[in-house]
Parts: C-alpha cells; sequence; structure tokens
C-alpha cells in the first residue's frame, strides 16, 4: 500500500497560506446569513397569501437579504484590496479553473439574488419592512420589470441550492479524498492535538 503521509505530505509542507481574519468573517458570516435566509423565504413565499398571515418572516427575508446584499458588496471591496491567498501549488489546472469559476458564481449569484428580490419587492404594494421599525425606501418600478425579477429571484433559488451544494461537496471532498488543508485556509490556525 502507498505510504499516505507521502502523499499528503506536500500540502501541508507547501504551507497553508490562509485567509486573512477579515475574510474568513466575511466568509462564515455570510454562509450563516444565506443558510438562514433560504428558509425564511420557503416559510414567506409559502404563508404570505393568507390576509393578515406572518408579516414577521417577511420582513425577516428581506432585511436579511438586504443584509446579505451589503455584505457581499463589502466583501467584495475587501477581497479587491486583500487578494486572496494563492491556490496551493499542487492542485490540477481543471481544479483551479472550477475552483475560480464556481467562486465568482457564488459572489454572482449572491448578488443577483437580493437585487432582484429588491427590484420585485419595489414593485409590489407591501412595504420592505426592516424588522417592523421603518420601510426601506422602494425604486421605482414598472409591472413588467418587476415580474422579471421575481422570475429571477424564484428560478434563481435552483442555482443557489446547485452551487452551494456543489462548494459544499468540494469542501467535503478536499477534506475525506484529497486530504489537503483547503478548508484549514478557511478557519483560524488548528493546534497540534498530539
Ligand atoms: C441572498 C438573498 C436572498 C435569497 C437567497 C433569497 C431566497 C429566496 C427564496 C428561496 C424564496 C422562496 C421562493 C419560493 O419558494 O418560491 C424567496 C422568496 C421571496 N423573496 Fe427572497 N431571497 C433573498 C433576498 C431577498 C430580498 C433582499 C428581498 C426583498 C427586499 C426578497 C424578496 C422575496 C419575496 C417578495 C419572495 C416571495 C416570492 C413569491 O413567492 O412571490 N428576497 N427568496
Ligand atoms: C458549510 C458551508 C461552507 C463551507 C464548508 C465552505 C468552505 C469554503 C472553503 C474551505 C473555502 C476556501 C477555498 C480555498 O481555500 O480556496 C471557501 C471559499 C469560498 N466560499 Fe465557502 N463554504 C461554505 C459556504 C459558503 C457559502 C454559503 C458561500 C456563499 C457566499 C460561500 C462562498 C465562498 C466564496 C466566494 C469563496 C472564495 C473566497 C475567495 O477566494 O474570494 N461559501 N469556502
Amino acid at each position: 500500500m502507498k505510504d499516505i503521509t507521502a502523499r499528503v505530505a506536500p500540502y501541508f509542507t507547501a504551507g497553508t497560506r490562509r485567509y486573512t481574519p477579515a475574510a474568513r468573517a466575511f466568509h462564515w458570516i455570510s454562509a450563516l446569513l444565506i443558510f438562514t435566509v433560504v428558509p425564511l423565504g420557503w416559510i414567506f413565499a409559502e404563508f404570505k397569501k393568507p390576509p393578515g398571515g406572518p408579516d414577521l418572516y417577511a420582513s425577516l427575508h428581506k432585511t436579511l437579504g438586504l443584509v446579505i446584499l451589503a455584505v457581499i458588496l463589502a466583501r467584495l471591496a475587501y477581497r479587491a484590496m486583500n487578494p486572496p491567498p494563492a491556490q496551493p501549488g499542487r492542485m490540477a489546472a481543471w481544479e483551479r479553473v472550477s475552483a475560480a469559476i464556481s467562486h465568482w458564481l457564488l459572489y454572482f449569484i449572491f448578488l443577483a439574488m437580493p437585487i432582484s428580490g429588491y427590484v420585485m419587492s419595489s414593485g409590489s404594494k407591501r412595504p420592505i419592512s426592516i424588522l417592523g421599525l421603518f420601510d426601506f425606501p422602494k425604486l421605482p418600478m414598472t409591472t413588467d420589470i418587476a415580474e422579471t425579477a421575481k422570475q429571477i429571484h424564484i428560478l434563481g433559488q435552483w442555482a443557489v441550492y446547485a452551487v452551494v451544494l456543489i462548494h459544499v461537496a468540494a469542501t467535503v471532498w478536499h477534506l475525506a479524498v484529497r486530504r489537503d488543508a483547503i478548508l484549514d485556509r478557511m478557519l483560524p490556525r488548528q493546534v497540534n492535538a498530539e
């Protein structure tokens, strides 16, 4: 049997270049917000029709969605000023390309979702209530544009599921199959337990 350390060691000895603490904070805060906003969207879409239905979910969904938009824009600005660590040298060309494409897709989708939600909601009579504190200003909107935005938002959810699933599956693959230090780059430095 092949010596596992010989196969795995180069990934570690190449030196783990981590994301900065701020980049890691941006990443895990975005992940937490996204895993919260999606179920709120399901609940809200399911229950919004009954009269006097729970506006709480609408307000939470829209507020969190707008927070995500702000976080992703701030994250992209931070990224432009603080480029991420170089990809590990041992990655094949196809792995580098697919990692880059899937990361840009994630950014794109998490801009497209809140923007389409905001445009759709701007064309609706319902308020964009920020936790019941105040109403977020709406854009001037035609019914056609609002309807297109609604289609994008409803269909876009499938892109969210697909790309997030691929992203998490890729992380599991790096962790369990490749056994390299990719996840480590997005975590604080680990103390050796031995
Ligand atoms: C990252 C941000 C967002 C994600 C991932 C997201 C995701 C979702 C999902 C999964 C649904 C349920 C769709 C369905 O089951 O049919 C939904 C519905 C909805 N979202 Fe969002 N959303 C986001 C941001 C926003 C924002 C910022 C607004 C408005 C300001 C918004 C407004 C709505 C509305 C009005 C619906 C109900 C659509 C309908 O059934 O008529 N969303 N969203
Ligand atoms: C449990 C869920 C998640 C896990 C385990 C995970 C794991 C990771 C890991 C390990 C990396 C580092 C890849 C590298 O070293 O090059 C990464 C990067 C990234 N993740 Fe996630 N992630 C999760 C959820 C998400 C979500 C929901 C988003 C949506 C915005 C996201 C967006 C990104 C982006 C854009 C990058 C690339 C960062 C950059 O180089 O600009 N992740 N993720």
